[in-house]
């Protein structure tokens, strides 16, 4: 949605803030600075109801790159990596056969911050609530907590509806840097990495 293009004009002097480099600036204008009186091209403001995003998946086998839920890309120079994606994990039919349907193990060359809006994330069983996120910085390994682990090996593979839930993700090449502030740090879960404790070895005998 995409809000009717409209100006303001005769506010007087207004003072005009700006964020550079994490620092504010100031100064003042003449008169108001939002004397837009059309858009143009797809250089507009707009909001989008996520729940309309179009989800592709399998229809056959194997678990996609989560890449296909990408919304918006902010390509780089380099091919693989972005200044940022912003990706979603939006209600979807799971349908994948001889297929361990949650995201697999993995490590990236990108950063991930994903957060949970509603619902519940399919990689993680529980621990990951709405308002919550979690932060996998490059080359950290990771995946499917124990628990999601374990009932996706003994899932009955029928169609299933991901239902109610919304997920998203920023990946980047930049590394981010949480905030020092006492009230982020006092939300840091210090034992998040037990979630993969008791992941059971899933070796044949005989080491095969
Ligand atoms: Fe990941």
């Amino acid at each position: 949605m995409t809000p009717v293009a409209a100006y303001e004009q005769g506010c007087g002097e207004q003072r005009l803030i700006a964020k550079f480099e994490g620092a504010l600036w100031q100064t003042t204008v003449a008169d108001s600075p939002l004397d837009v009186v059309a858009w143009h091209g797809n250089s507009v403001p707009y909001k989008y109801d996520l729940f309309r995003f179009n989800a592709i998946g399998t229809v056959s086998y194997d678990h996609p790159d989560p890449s296909i839920y990408t919304v918006l890309t902010s390509p780089s120079a380099v091919r693989g990596l972005a200044n940022i994606d912003f990706v979603i994990f939006p209600p979807r039919w799971m349908v994948g056969e001889d297929t361990f349907r949650p995201p697999w193990y993995h490590r990236n060359l990108m950063n991930e911050l994903m957060g949970l809006v509603v619902g519940v994330y399919d990689a993680k069983a529980e621990g990951f609530v709405p308002g919550g996120a979690s932060l996998h910085s490059r080359m950290s390994a990771h995946g499917p907590d124990a628990e999601t682990a374990e009932r996706a090996e003994n899932a009955e593979l029928k169609p299933h509806k991901q239902d109610g839930t919304m997920a998203f993700m920023f990946e980047t090449h930049a590394v981010f840097r949480p905030s020092a502030h006492p009230d982020v740090e006092a939300t840091r879960q210090v034992d998040y990495d037990n979630c993969w404790t008791g992941i059971k070895a899933r070796f044949g005998e005989g080491g095969k």
